[in-house]
């Protein structure tokens, strides 16, 4: 097997289309990730936008958003802190979920789960961590309780540890929603937050728990990928810093949003591209409307972006 291509596709938000599944369909990538957020804010989109991806005929694994299957009451109850409001709207969380699986399908939904990922020599382990995160604590509660038992940010953090041991392979990518802390807390940083005075490191420390265990247990941690902290920024819409390297880590926010742009030549469609065989290459991808796709940054493993366009 050559190396193993991943294209990574950050929060969705409706703008995944026809150009999509053929381009990915007539691609060379071996598996597509898909970060959740699949809907704008209404939660019946979040099906038919589902029956969207599962047209690709690619293997693709799916973490559910914030946006994903959560009533509105349950999104306005977890932007204030409202316990109250978190409980009255989550009856049926579980059915949700499962509505949207099968929309999914083939596509795997994941979340507090781990999958082989074929690649030359030993297959990679995707372990993919706390679905429905948002960051500033332990997201939609009464689910997490319902359906895995996880009823603290230790215990989800724990959880992910348990799975990282699961995994027979010596190499791994960790996938969530949202990023882990420890990437800084400029509103600018990969999970800075963007909506406070004073920004802040809103990335989710149960997740930095898994990060730091991987390696801390020998692990080669291929990438760290996550979206949900969209770029430009909420304030100002400042450019947002979606790639980190940290102990050998590719740490990458794949939420552009919206992720469909005009450009001089019509739309043009982002996704990030992993490549990995003996090292592990992360490019930031747009398509344009005839099917090309191009580079505007490439980040070999430890160096930084460089900001010269080249052909994928
Ligand atoms: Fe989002």
């Amino acid at each position: 097997m050559r190396e193993l291509r991943i294209a990574v596709v950050g929060d969705i938000h409706t703008h995944f289309g026809d150009d999509d599944v053929r381009y990915f369909n007539q691609s060379e990538y071996d598996v597509l990730l898909f970060v959740g957020d699949l809907p704008d804010r209404k939660l019946w989109q979040v099906n038919a936008e589902a029956r969207k991806l599962a047209r690709v005929r690619k293997p693709m694994y799916c973490i559910p958003g914030n946006h994903d299957a959560l009533t509105l009451l349950q999104l306005v109850g977890e932007f204030f802190g409202n316990p109250l409001l978190i409980r009255a709207g989550a009856p049926g969380h579980k059915k949700r979920v499962d509505r949207l699986r099968e929309a999914l399908s083939p596509a795997i939904l994941c979340g507090y789960s781990w999958h082989p990922l074929p690649a030359p020599d030993e297959p990679i382990g995707l372990v993919v961590g706390r679905p429905h995160s948002m960051g500033g604590g332990l997201n939609v509660a009464p689910y997490l309780a319902e359906a895995f038992a996880v009823y603290t940010l230790e215990q989800s953090g724990q959880r992910i540890c348990r799975l990282i041991d699961e995994v027979p392979y010596s190499r791994l990518i960790l996938m969530a929603h949202h990023g882990p802390s420890g990437l800084g807390d400029h509103p600018t940083d990969p999970w800075g937050c963007d909506f406070k005075k004073g920004g802040g490191d809103w990335g989710d420390p149960d997740l930095k728990v898994a990060v730091d265990y991987a390696l801390a247990n020998g692990r080669e941690l291929l990438a760290v990928i996550a979206g949900h902290m969209h770029y430009p920024t909420k304030s100002n819409r400042r450019h947002r810093r979606w790639y980190a390297h940290r102990g050998g880590t590719h740490f990458v926010n794949a939420a552009r949003v919206p992720r469909i742009q005009r450009g001089a030549d019509g739309a043009r469609h982002h996704h990030i591209s992993l490549e990995i065989g003996e090292s592990c290459r992360v490019h930031e991808v747009w398509v344009t409307p005839r099917g090309e796709s191009f580079s505007v940054e490439r980040v070999e493993a430890g160096g930084a972006p460089e900001a010269s366009a080249s052909a994928v």
